[in-house]
């Protein structure tokens, strides 16, 4: 077989757009795994994704599973597996409910998914990647999480709103922790290349930081649950850099082993993704403030990392 065989563990929200976005951009086969007592939504949302086709015009198969036999040999692991937020809840506060949901997955995974790259979207999403490199032992390269490239979007859009440009033009990158301290790098945010301090007043673009750094929280509060469409987006550009040795510059949270100052700690960086996984940790000059805040929002990751570790 010649197709690449895609993993989705949780068929819930995230887990369907995720699938109909690699069905729709013909990544490869898609296995949308849940629990046995999910495993008939599961199949029941497979096949409705997989009757899509015949009108959209794609070929993968799409099954719905509770069976990890069924994983054998994925090329692509993305994780979803776990409950999302609730309208006042933080992401730290999710721990306690996926933290075994995460063990299970990467036991399971290292069992029968011993080469695929694994992208974890679960929350709190640093620690739930640690976790996940620490249960499996996986190689550093081959598990990220993703968060850079969505709080990223997220920063984009509002500063394209505000500057009155298309969203395709405004570059920016959002490192450190998913979480509220996360820092967006203002020296590296352009239109197009010309800096956007030049469009927005410095005022503005503070609030639009704040904004971003709750953008997650803003969605659960109007919604009742957690976000999908951007998250599910977001894992599949890291998922087709992979497939497609695209080799993209892209914020994700990477194992850090030194880099920007911090070790044995996962944190959004800017990472090169390709066929070999997260090739490359790219080290960005950061103004002193900066430094500041990362160093701020490792300290809030590790908190959460040393409750997983004594638990
Ligand atoms: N193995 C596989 N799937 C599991 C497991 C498990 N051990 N435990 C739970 N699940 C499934 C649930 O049955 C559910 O169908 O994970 C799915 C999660 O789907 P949703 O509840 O719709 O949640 P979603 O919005 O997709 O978010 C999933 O991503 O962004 C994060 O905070 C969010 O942690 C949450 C995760």
């Amino acid at each position: 077989p010649t197709r690449k065989k895609i993993g989705l563990i949780g068929a819930g929200n995230i887990g369907g757009e995720l699938a109909r976005l690699c069905a729709n951009r013909e990544l490869g086969d898609v296995y949308l795994f849940d629990i046995a007592a999910k495993e008939n939504f599961a199949k029941g949302k497979a096949l409705d994704l997989e009757q899509n086709g015949s009108i959209l015009g794609y070929d993968s198969n799409i099954r719905g599973t509770s069976n990890w036999a069924d994983l054998e040999g994925a090329d692509v692991l993305i994780i979803t597996a776990g409950i999302p937020r609730k309208p006042g809840q933080s992401r730290d506060d999710l721990v306690a409910t996926n933290l075994p949901i995460i063990r299970d997955v990467a036991n399971n995974a290292k069992k029968h998914c011993p080469n695929a790259f694994v992208i974890v979207i679960s929350n709190p999403l640093d620690a739930m990647v640690y976790e996940y490199m620490r249960v499996t032992g996986c190689p550093k390269g081959k598990v990220a999480g993703m968060a850079g490239v969505l709080d990223s979007a997220r920063f984009q859009l509002f500063l394209a709103r505000e500057a009155g440009v298309s969203v395709k033009d405004v570059r920016a990158m959002v490192l450190g922790g998913h979480g509220d301290d996360m820092v967006p790098v203002l020296s590296m945010t352009t239109i197009n290349g010309v800096p956007a301090t030049q469009f927005i007043a410095k005022d503005k673009i503070q609030s639009i930081i704040e904004r971003t750094r709750k953008g997650g929280g803003e969605i659960v509060t109007l919604m009742g649950t957690s976000a999908y469409y951007a998250p599910a987006s977001a894992a599949v550009a890291m998922a087709e850099a992979y497939l497609l040795d695209q080799k993209r510059l892209l914020a994700c949270a990477a194992y850090l082993d030194g880099e920007y100052g911090y070790k044995d700690l996962f944190m959004g960086v800017p990472c090169i993704v390709g066929g070999n996984g997260v090739e490359k940790i790219v080290e960005i000059p950061l103004t002193e403030e900066e430094k500041g805040m990362l160093a701020k929002s490792a300290a809030s990751v590790q908190g959460i990392v040393d409750v997983v570790k004594k638990s």
